[in-house]
């Protein structure tokens, strides 16, 4: 089949990409997309075609086997992580790290998770308005991963920084690619820095575990150690905090299904399933490469040619989820590919849940009457990459006073 390259700027408007996606994945099983670098790759948008290739040996997840990638994004360390490796390394690599994100293991954070909340909720509940995701969204993530990898709390704001250097828009042709390079080195000397510091003073934490299984044998390299770091650091926020974000915004644009939450909050987590699949924040989608040349809903995809699997398309497509551009926190399904499928599924998903829960839990308990402070056409979202979100969330509510302070009042 031939396919025609269509540019990925028109349909990834970011503010409201779907009705783009949509007609996408109408017309064709796979589009020939080239992105903003030039870079062609195969977008594929139904959802049936994106369940099969995410566990399909023949889609690596390793850059080094893309035909067409520039410099910049084959030198990315993240390659060097487990989401960049293929098994066996991807096996290898997971396994160091998986323990530490079992449902069990992750259960066993909700009290501090729901403490750092209820600190959050703390300095804005007396104001009666907020920017929910500067400060809420973003620091409620940063802070349980930087406490579990044992990142010091003052150098969390120039790991953000750097990231959001590195990961936003990384196609825009206006882009200055210097910035991503000095941004990358940046954020690789401050976490050989960090690792020499554990090394030398070891603590309770996951990067020191990490270190000495370094140090013991021959279970993770120098390079692989630095990358895992890396990836857990910006895996385990720049996604959560668009959960909260978008989840929390689409809310708000349906009342009857806020309400309904409120009158009920035991539905808080098929409501998170069901804000991942309505607005996740992998959007459009993620990378593979070919390994060989194969077909993908009757396109043929030469070897070496990247091709993207459009999980918010997948998510919404109408052969699997019935009305699908309805949010209904009643039909939640968890058949959404949000956390991905197959081997690379989420490492931390039941983290990212539990996350979710807790903060649209506190959300509704302790902002009454939330509403968006913005015109709709004042928000501004991140994206053009891998994700999706919002950079500000402006809320207005009636104001109560502080847990600590209504303590001290009874
Ligand atoms: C709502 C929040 C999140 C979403 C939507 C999300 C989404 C995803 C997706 C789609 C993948 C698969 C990537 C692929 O197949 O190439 C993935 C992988 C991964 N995620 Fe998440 N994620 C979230 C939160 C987190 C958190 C909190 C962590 C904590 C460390 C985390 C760590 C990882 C890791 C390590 C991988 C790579 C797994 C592998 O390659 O085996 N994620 N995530």
């Amino acid at each position: 089949m031939t396919v025609p390259a269509t540019p990925l700027s028109d349909p990834a408007d970011p503010a409201d990409p779907h009705p783009a996606l949509a007609a996408m994945r109408e017309s064709a099983p796979v589009h020939r997309v080239e992105l903003h670098t030039g870079l062609p790759v195969w977008m594929v948008t139904r959802y049936d075609d994106v369940l099969a290739a995410l566990s399909d040996p023949r889609l690596s997840n390793d850059p080094h086997h893309a035909g067409d990638l520039t410099e910049v994004m084959r030198g990315d360390f993240l390659s060097r992580s487990m989401i960049g490796a293929d098994p066996p390394e991807h096996t290898r690599l997971r396994r160091l790290v998986s323990k530490a994100f079992t449902a069990r293991r992750v259960e066993g954070l909700r009290p501090r998770i729901e403490e750092i909340t209820a600190g959050l909720l703390d300095r804005i509940t007396p104001r009666g308005e907020a920017e929910l995701v500067g400060e809420f969204g973003l620091p409620l993530p940063i802070t349980v991963i930087g406490e579990l990898l044992g990142v010091p709390e003052a150098d969390r704001d120039h790991f953000r920084n750097w990231t959001d250097e590195m990961l936003d828009r990384p196609f825009d042709p206006g882009r200055d690619m210097a910035q991503v390079t000095a941004a990358r080195e940046r954020m690789h000397r401050y976490l050989a820095d960090l690792v020499a510091a554990k090394r030398a003073r070891p603590a309770d934490d996951l990067l020191t575990d990490l270190v000495a299984a370094t140090d013991e044998g021959e279970r993770l390299d120098e390079q692989e150690l630095l990358a895992m770091a890396f990836l857990l650091l910006i895996a385990g926020y720049v996604t959560t905090v668009s959960l909260i974000g978008n989840g929390t915004l689409a809310l708000l644009r349906h009342p009857d299904q806020l309400d309904r939450l409120r009158a009920d909050p035991s539905m808080v987590p098929q409501a998170v399933e069901e804000l991942l699949r309505f607005d996740g924040p992998v959007n459009p989608g993620i990378g593979r490469y070919a390994l060989e040349d194969l077909d993908i809903g009757g396109v043929r995809i030469p070897r070496g040619g990247m091709v993207l699997l459009a999980i918010a398309a997948a998510d919404r497509d109408p052969d699997r989820f019935p009305d699908p551009d309805r949010l209904d926190i009643g039909a939640a399904d968890p058949g959404h590919l949000a956390f991905g499928h197959g081997v690379h599924y989420c490492l931390g998903a039941p983290l990212a849940r539990l996350e979710g829960q807790v903060a649209f839990t506190a959300l509704l308990t302790r902002l009454p009457d939330l509403a968006l402070a913005a015109r709709e056409d004042e928000l501004r979202w991140t994206g053009g990459g891998v994700l999706r979100g919002l950079r500000a969330l402006p809320v207005t509510f009636t104001p109560t006073p502080a847990r600590a302070a209504r303590a001290v009042q009874a």
